[in-house]
């Protein structure tokens, strides 16, 4: 059998674990591995790579994906579908595993659903898909986004100053919560649960009315703010632009400006923000990501083998499963409510 493997959307590190273990695994199991480069770009272009055991060498530490990636919608591409099965056809294709977050695999049930046998791979750092546990390359940017937040404490407590760090995740509060609890955020403000300015200056002033000279507000890029006076039933978001990209998804950022200049108006402390950005996504992953990629890929090459088309590789508890890939389609998986009240506690 011939497999195709691709990387779409946002990288993210983890994806060479993944796709160094379809390789190795498929070879052990007689197949053929073939990549296509950028996503779905490569398929709707002919562009394919050679991807054997000596193109998946020491890849393993490495961040991004050797298979290269973007956001390219086939779907918003005239006659796309059509290119993509022609792709297939003409390499010889007989199962493609895509590897990408909940648009890589949007159109990969699109395609299911037209007949190519395929097998998803789950991947984002924001640890919002449906079915599946945790996503590789959240706990990276997970550590990541702590350590900022470590540093950010210190010259934060120095000058006496609040300092609202601005963490990915889109619509998603998973990074945010996760990184404000290992960091000790002062107040961790996520998508899931609209807050206003005044709330948040409330909750600063009674931290520093105990005698604290310094706050760490930490928020999702997705977070939806309002003014007491301007909020409706949702709050709205902040926005720097209102650009979508290929998928009609708004690009996000500009909320921790906001929320600092309100902070420094109504409070009078001086505030800083830090938007944290795709530092998040760059470099080597964890050792935890490196470990779910691989069991993924694994996993993923053996559903190839068996024949078992139609489905995504999944972690539920510790144990690698397989779900139906129509289960992207049913919305994101929004954080838990179990775990935003754990941070209900530490709030002053
Ligand atoms: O989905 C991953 C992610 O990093 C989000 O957290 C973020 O909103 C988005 O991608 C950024 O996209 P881009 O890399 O296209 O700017």
């Amino acid at each position: 059998m011939k497999i195709g493997v691709l990387t779409g959307g946002g990288d993210c590190p983890g994806l060479n674990a993944v796709i160094r273990a379809i390789v190795r695994v498929s070879l052990k199991l007689g197949h053929e591995t073939v990549g296509f480069r950028n996503g779905w770009k490569g398929l709707l272009e002919n562009h394919s790579m050679p991807l054997g055991r000596e193109e998946v060498r020491g890849i393993l530490h490495r961040g991004g994906t050797i298979l290269g990636t973007s956001r390219t919608n086939p779907y918003r591409v005239e006659e796309g579908e059509q290119k993509l099965l022609q792709t297939l056809e003409s390499n010889g294709i007989d199962a493609l595993i895509p590897i990408g977050g909940e648009d890589t695999l949007g159109v990969a049930v699109k395609l299911a659903n037209a007949g190519v046998k395929l097998v998803g791979v789950p991947k984002t750092i924001d640890n919002d898909l449906m079915g599946t546990d945790f996503t590789f390359g959240f706990d990276t940017a997970v550590n990541i986004a702590m350590e900022a937040i470590d540093r950010l404490h210190t010259t934060a407590e120095s000058h006496n100053r609040v300092i609202v760090v601005e963490v990915m995740g889109r619509h998603a509060g998973w990074i945010t919560w996760y990184a404000g609890i290992a960091g000790g955020g002062d107040a961790i403000l996520v998508p899931e649960h609209p807050f206003s300015v005044e709330e948040v200056c409330a909750r600063i002033k009674r931290r520093h009315d105990k005698g604290n000279n310094f706050s760490i507000v930490v928020v999702s890029e997705g977070s939806k703010v309002a003014t007491d006076s301007a909020r409706d039933e949702d709050g709205s978001y902040v926005l720097s632009s209102m650009k979508k990209d290929a998928f009609g998804h708004v690009m996000l950022g500009g909320v921790s400006k906001v929320l600092a200049e309100e902070i420094e108006d109504r409070l009078g402390y001086e505030a800083r923000h830090t938007v944290l950005g795709h530092v998040q996504r760059g470099g080597s992953p964890s050792a935890f990501d490196r470990v779910l990629g691989t069991r993924f890929g694994v996993r993923a090459a053996e559903l190839a083998d068996e024949g078992r088309f139609g489905r995504m590789v999944a972690v539920q508890g510790n144990a690698i499963v397989d779900v139906d890939i129509n289960n992207i389609s049913g919305g994101i998986k929004e954080l838990d409510q179990a775990l935003y009240k754990v941070a209900e506690y530490f709030l002053d």
